[in-house]
């Protein structure tokens, strides 16, 4: 770790970290990864080549987040209404974390990352199931960044199923229906291990939450970053939490 300084202090990456506080560095990122098309169509590449290329910037900020001493890093990969896009791309996406965890999970496992997942991952085809199953596997003694992959998740649909479980609680009499507060739907939802993202980025200039952790952000710093996700690097994930650091967060309060 390094220590706040007003000498030029760099990363591993060397990315300049002055004025960073890291004092005060939010514990949960969330992050939406937008603009992957808009990024190849802009080199006339098949849309594909946008989500290579956004599997890369995954590497680079999962790094970066887990030197910088972000606790949890939760991606939107994949989203319950994506699976209205061309089979083609469809399955190319379901396709990435194989050759991700093929390529990434060695370092993964040197730098203490513990892979995780929310969504509804048992309708995700057989072969992402596997490799997803086996990089939590291998990492889950490991205690350093949680890197959380939201894939086949929706935030309406995990709130419909935290009711649920709710109301399957309440039939039983495990619960009374008094007993039902903010704190309890949310140890019902499926990221009722991780606190809040105190920040929220989304890539591509695009502004809006496109039902990701709707119930959880709802204090959140939200930072609307103008660069295309495979254009997102280190130094622009450092530029957001100075954004974040100089923002004042009242919850409510004065
Ligand atoms: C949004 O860009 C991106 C997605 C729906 C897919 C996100 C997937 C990745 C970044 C790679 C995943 C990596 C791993 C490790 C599993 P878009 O296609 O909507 O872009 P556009 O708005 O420019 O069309």
């Amino acid at each position: 770790m390094f220590k706040k300084s007003r000498n030029k202090k760099k990363t591993s990456s060397n990315i300049d970290l002055q004025e960073l506080d890291i004092h005060n560095i939010p514990k949960h990122v969330a992050i939406i990864m937008d603009g992957n098309g808009r990024w190849a169509k802009k080199r006339k590449m098949p849309r594909i080549k946008g989500h290579y290329q956004g599997m890369q910037t995954v590497k680079t900020i999962t790094k970066q987040a887990s030197d910088l001493g972000i606790e949890y890093l939760t991606l939107y990969t994949f989203s319950t209404e994506n699976w209205t896009r061309p089979e083609s791309e469809v399955n190319y996406i379901m396709n990435l974390p194989v050759d991700f965890l093929k390529t990434f999970l060695p370092e993964l496992i040197e730098k203490n990352v513990k892979v995780e997942t929310i969504g509804f991952i048992s309708n995700l085809p057989n072969s992402t199931l596997k490799a997803i199953e086996q990089a939590k596997d291998q990492t889950k003694n490991n205690t350093g960044l949680k890197l959380i992959f939201a894939m086949n998740y929706g935030g309406r649909a995990e709130i419909v199923d935290g009711v649920k479980a709710l109301y399957r609680k309440v039939q039983a009499k495990e619960i009374a229906i008094d007993d039902i507060d903010e704190e309890l739907l949310s140890s019902n939802l499926m990221t009722k291990s991780y606190p809040d993202p105190e920040l929220l980025i989304r890539t591509s200039g695009e502004q809006r939450i496109s039902n990701f952790l709707i119930w959880q952000v709802s204090y959140s710093e939200f930072i609307f970053n103008e660069k295309l996700w495979p254009d997102f690097d280190s130094e622009e994930l450092i530029k957001c939490l100075k954004i974040y650091q100089n923002r004042q967060r009242r919850f409510g309060g004065l």
